[in-house]
C-alpha cells in the first residue's frame, strides 16, 4: 500500500463506508509487517468500533488475519475434523469432556487450545495441572496422537495469527477490546488457522461470560457464524448460559477432578447437559446426522465409559500421570481453605459468576500477566447451585489457596455475590439458542 493513503482509508471507515477487499488485505499485511504505525491502526480500530464492518469486510479481514502466520493443514488425519471454541466462562471445562465424547463416537478431535489470562487457566493449563502432561508437542506428535487415540489437545503454536497478537495488544490499550466485529475476527482468525473442516462455537452469555447480555452474545454468534460460512467452513454457534459457574469446580485441578467424575458417568447435571449438546452438534456436523442423533451418540459414549477411555489414552500419550486420573484425589489441592457462608434462609436465586471467577483468580487459579505462574491447586468449589435451598450460615462455596492473605481478599471480593430469595427461582435454561 502507498502509506500516504492510509489516513484516507481511516477517513473512509470514519464516514461509515465499506472498505474494499484490497484495502483490508493490505492493511492487515502492512500492520503485521510493521509498515503501518500503531497510532494509525488505533484510529482505524476506533473507527471500526463506531462504524462496524459488513459481513463481507469482516470475512475478508478475518481471512487476511488467518493468513498472517502459520495455517495448520490437518488433511493427513482421515475424516472430517470438527473444531470447537468457547468464548469462555467460569468453570468452563467443556472441551475436556466434549472432546473425548466426540472422539469416542468416531469423529477425530485435533484441537489447539490457548492458555488463559484472567480467572483460571485455559484448557491447556488445566491439562498441564495433571503431573507430567505436556501440551507443547510438535505438529508431528499431534497428528500421530490423533491417529492413535482419535484425540489430542495441544497448546497454540507461536506463529498462529501474528496479526491478532499485535492487534489484540493494541486493542487492549486503546479501549477497543469490546467491539463485537473485532472480537469475532480475533476468535475466528485463530479458528480458521487451526485447520478444522467445521466449527462449533460455544458462545456463553450471562454474568460470567465475555458478553453479559443475550442480545450482544447472539450478535457475536451471528457474526462469527457468518465469517466461518463465508470462509467455506460450516459453522454453528450454541448460546449457553454462564449465569452461574458451569458445574461446581472453578480452578485447574479442581476442574480436572470434576471432568473425571463426569466422564465416569457422574458429575454435575449442567455440565452433562451442556457437554452433550455441544458434542451432539459436533457429531451432527462431523457425521452429517441430526443434532438429536448426535446427542444420543454423545451420551452413549459418556455412559458407556468409552469417552473416559479416550481421555485416559490422551493423558497417557501426552505424558500425564494416569494414576491421577484413576485416583483423582492424588491431584493435590491447595491446603488453605475457607468457606463463603449464606447470610439468610431461602433459595439461591443468583450467583455473580464473574465475581466467582475473579475470586478464583485472586486465590491463584489464573494469571494476571503472561509471565505469572498458576497455582494449579487453587480455586473454588460451589456447594450450591441456583435453585437450591440454603440456610443462613451454611457454606455456599469453599475456597482453596496456598496463601492466607489471598483467602481474605477473595472472601472480601465475594461478599454479597449471591442472591437469596424466598421463592424457588425458575430453572436456568442452559442451551439458550442455536445460530446456524
Ligand atoms: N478472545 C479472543 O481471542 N479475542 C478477543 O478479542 C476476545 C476474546
Amino acid at each position: 500500500m502507498n502509506h500516504g493513503r492510509f489516513p484516507d482509508i481511516i477517513g473512509k471507515k470514519k464516514q461509515g463506508l465499506a472498505l474494499s477487499d484490497e484495502e483490508i488485505r493490505d492493511m492487515i499485511a502492512d500492520y503485521t509487517a510493521g509498515k503501518i504505525p500503531d497510532y494509525q491502526m488505533s484510529a482505524m480500530l476506533m473507527a471500526i468500533c463506531f462504524r462496524g464492518l459488513t459481513d463481507r469486510e469482516l470475512t475478508t479481514m478475518t481471512m487476511a488475519m488467518r493468513d498472517s502466520g502459520e495455517v495448520l493443514d490437518l488433511s493427513e488425519i482421515p475424516g472430517v475434523k470438527v473444531d470447537k471454541h468457547s468464548t469462555g466462562g467460569v468453570g468452563d471445562k467443556a472441551t475436556l469432556i466434549v472432546g473425548p465424547m466426540v472422539a469416542a463416537s468416531g469423529v477425530p478431535v485435533a484441537k489447539m487450545s490457548g492458555r488463559g489470562l484472567g480467572f483460571t487457566g485455559g484448557t491447556i493449563d488445566k491439562l498441564e495441572s495433571i503431573p507430567g502432561f505436556c501440551g507443547e508437542i510438535s505438529n508431528r506428535e499431534f497428528f500421530r496422537a490423533v491417529r492413535k487415540n482419535g484425540i489430542s489437545i495441544k497448546g497454540q503454536t507461536g506463529n498462529l495469527v501474528p496479526a491478532d497478537k499485535k492487534m489484540y495488544a493494541l486493542r487492549d490499550v486503546t479501549g477497543t477490546v469490546d467491539s463485537i466485529p473485532l472480537i469475532a475476527a480475533s476468535i475466528m482468525s485463530k479458528k480458521l488457522a487451526a485447520g478444522g473442516d467445521k466449527i462449533v462455537l460455544d458462545v456463553t452469555t450471562g454474568s460470567g461470560a465475555l458478553i453479559g447480555d443475550l442480545e450482544g452474545s447472539v450478535e457475536l454468534a451471528r457474526r462469527m457464524v457468518a465469517i466461518g460460512n463465508g470462509a467455506g467452513r460450516e459453522t454453528v454457534a450454541m448460546i449457553t448460559s454462564m449465569e452461574e459457574p458451569l458445574g461446581f469446580a472453578v480452578g485447574n485441578r479442581l476442574e480436572i477432578r470434576e471432568v473425571v467424575e463426569t466422564l465416569r458417568g457422574g458429575g454435575p447435571e449442567d455440565v452433562r447437559i451442556v457437554c452433550t449438546a455441544l458434542a451432539g452438534m459436533m457429531l451432527s456436523l462431523g457425521k452429517g446426522i441430526s443434532y438429536e442423533e448426535g446427542k444420543e451418540q454423545a451420551l452413549e459414549a459418556l455412559v458407556s465409559g468409552r469417552a473416559y477411555e479416550r481421555f485416559l489414552a490422551m493423558v497417557e500419550t501426552q505424558g500425564g500421570d494416569v494414576s491421577c486420573i484413576e485416583y483423582p484425589e492424588r491431584l493435590a489441592i491447595a491446603e488453605i481453605s475457607g468457606e463463603l457462608l449464606a447470610e439468610e434462609d431461602g433459595y439461591l436465586a443468583g450467583v455473580d459468576a464473574g465475581r466467582i471467577g475473579a475470586a478464583a483468580g485472586i486465590l491463584g487459579a489464573g494469571r494476571e500477566t503472561k509471565e505469572s505462574e498458576i497455582d494449579a491447586g487453587a480455586g473454588i468449589v460451589m456447594k450450591k447451585k441456583v435453585g437450591d435451598r440454603v440456610r443462613a450460615g451454611e457454606p455456599v462455596a469453599v475456597l482453596y489457596t496456598s496463601q492466607e492473605e489471598r483467602l481474605e481478599r477473595a472472601l472480601a471480593h465475594l461478599r454479597g455475590c449471591c442472591t437469596v430469595a424466598g421463592e424457588k427461582p425458575e430453572p436456568l435454561k442452559l442451551v439458550v439458542d442455536i445460530i446456524r
